[in-house]
């Protein structure tokens, strides 16, 4: 077995961070990350080897994480050839090409490098805090001794109707096969009268129970309890009839969320340069003109529009949106990233009319600065997929929702953020313009100040989590007082 252990007393824990390798879980695993440093711990990053490249290309992190000498990135192969698209369709071939080849080489790669001490300035790693999809660094844990976490980036909501998929199947209220979509989902506990079938997280939208992705999302999640301890992204105010289930199958849960609100806040209290608090960790370059073009924008007149870093869209369906936020009269800032239209995106000419509007009312960027345009006082809507990272951005920085959820985690977010929440609308399962027109128009307009103030109070909740002697403050420094007590 690998001597585990700190041999140097005086030495700090040193932690292995290691997110499934796509945008929305290495924006919030590298806030954690931070966070960590933030408290005095040592911290190795892993991160695959096309992610690290476009961060080093389309962001400052390298001179950002330089402020903090005990943390370094790792990268690894995710198994996927440079060109493959990693998103829309070919998402599903991610997660079996992470199993088949990162695995093995992440454990070929912790024996090899002893376990990242590096030079007697670290202690080999202490504690690993995986991605609660990547079960292998469980494996790798349990055989070696060393401490596990998992962190699931998703919502409490997602996990616990992911964690009850026995419970689905038993009650037979799966496979979906497309019908009975309105019919109400009695089997997972504390969502009794809250669920139809179509608001389940999109991976029990299978024909079969046999779905390769079904299968691997149901046997990662099942195996979590396995963890001394989990981590959500969320807050107890938020989720907490949720969490109270869980816990009672994972009693050692630490809530820290919203973490980039949290960063911020621990970073405000450090920092006092002007600069922006947080680094970015996008993967595509950020087309910062749409600040300037905000600026020009009187108050709360602009919906944003993104849809998130996986999810794309027919040419039908884009023009669908165009039209609908067009005839809706609102001013938008729209994200259409560059990989995110099927079939040829530059195919047939984009009709006069959406080109007179757009030069009228809107703006166009390929990858936006989220966080800055969320929180800009010309923004008073988010037309959005409902990915987690975003919807707790959006909570965060007071800014109702339109949901139109592409897959994952986002069908029941959607759900949650008009259901019960009620800080937005659910747009779910349809793609038309009229329906788009009304319900742009419905939430920047018809029901403007209600959902404005329900946000606004949402918002006071988020800060009050992450502010000192709120639940997520609190539970980060439970956390970090655990990670220490599990140096052997
Ligand atoms: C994926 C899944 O789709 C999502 O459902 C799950 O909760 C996390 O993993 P993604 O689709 O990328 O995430 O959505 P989201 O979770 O919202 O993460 C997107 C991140 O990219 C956010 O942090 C957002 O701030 C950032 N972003 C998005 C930008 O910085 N610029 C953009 O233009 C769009």
């Amino acid at each position: 077995m690998l001597q585990m252990g700190s041999e140097k007393a005086n030495l700090p824990p040193h932690v292995l961070i290691f997110p499934l390798p796509i945008q929305g879980h290495v924006n919030s695993m590298l806030r954690l990350a931070e966070l960590l440093c933030l408290a005095g711990l040592d911290v190795t990053y892993i991160v695959s080897d096309f992610c690290h490249n476009r961060l080093l290309t389309h962001t400052n992190v390298s001179s950002h994480f330089a402020r903090y000498p005990g943390f370094s990135f790792q990268t690894i192969s995710d198994g996927l050839p440079d060109d493959h698209p990693r998103a829309g369709e070919g998402f599903v071939d991610i997660m079996p090409a992470i199993k088949m080849v990162t695995g093995p080489l992440f454990k070929r790669m912790m024996i090899e490098k002893g376990c990242f001490a590096s030079s007697g300035a670290r202690s080999p790693v202490t504690c690993i805090i995986a991605d609660g999809v990547l079960s292998f660094a469980g494996d790798f844990a349990e055989e070696n001794g060393i401490a596990l976490i998992y962190f699931r980036t998703v919502s409490a909501c997602s996990f616990w109707a992911c964690f009850c998929m026995p419970q689905v199947i038993e009650a037979g209220e799966i496979p979906l096969k497309g019908h009975g979509m309105e019919l109400a989902v009695k089997s997972v506990p504390g969502m009794e009268n809250i669920l139809r079938r179509r608001d389940l997280p999109g991976f029990y939208r299978v024909d079969d129970l046999d779905d390769t992705t079904f299968q691997i999302i149901k046997t990662e999640t099942q195996q979590t309890p396995r963890a001394q301890a989990v981590i959500l992204n969320t807050f107890e105010d938020l989720e907490g009839p949720i969490l109270s289930h869980i816990r009672k199958h994972m009693p050692r849960l630490y809530t820290i969320g919203p973490n980039h609100f949290h960063l911020t806040a621990r970073l405000g209290a450090k920092a006092t340069e002007t600069e922006t608090l947080i680094s970015s960790a996008s993967l595509w370059e950020e087309d910062r003109s749409c600040l300037d073009w905000l600026d020009s924008q009187p108050p709360k007149s602009v919906i944003y529009v993104s849809f998130g870093s996986i999810t794309v869209v027919r040419r039908e369906q884009l023009l669908e949106f165009w039209y609908g936020l067009v005839n809706s009269g609102q001013r938008f800032l729209w994200v259409v990233r560059p990989d995110s239209i099927m079939g040829e995106a530059g195919g047939g000419k984009i009709p006069a009319e959406l080109e007179t509007a757009t030069k009228a009312r809107g703006y166009m960027v390929g990858w936006a600065p989220q966080l800055e345009v969320l929180n800009h006082p010309s923004v008073g809507g988010f037309l959005t997929h409902g990915g987690w990272n975003s919807t707790l951005e959006s909570m965060a920085a007071g800014v109702p929702m339109l949901c139109w959820p592409y897959f994952a985690d986002q069908t029941i977010n959607s759900r949650f953020v008009s259901e019960i929440w009620k800080i937005g609308l659910d747009m779910k399962d349809t793609c038309d313009r009229v329906i788009i027109q009304k319900m742009v128009a419905e939430l920047m307009h018809a029901r403007k100040d209600e959902f404005l103030r329900r946000a606004d109070a949402m918002a006071k909740l988020a800060r009050k989590a992450v502010t000192q002697g709120g639940t997520s403050y609190n539970n980060l420094d439970s956390l970090v007082e655990f990670i220490e007590s599990t140096i052997i």
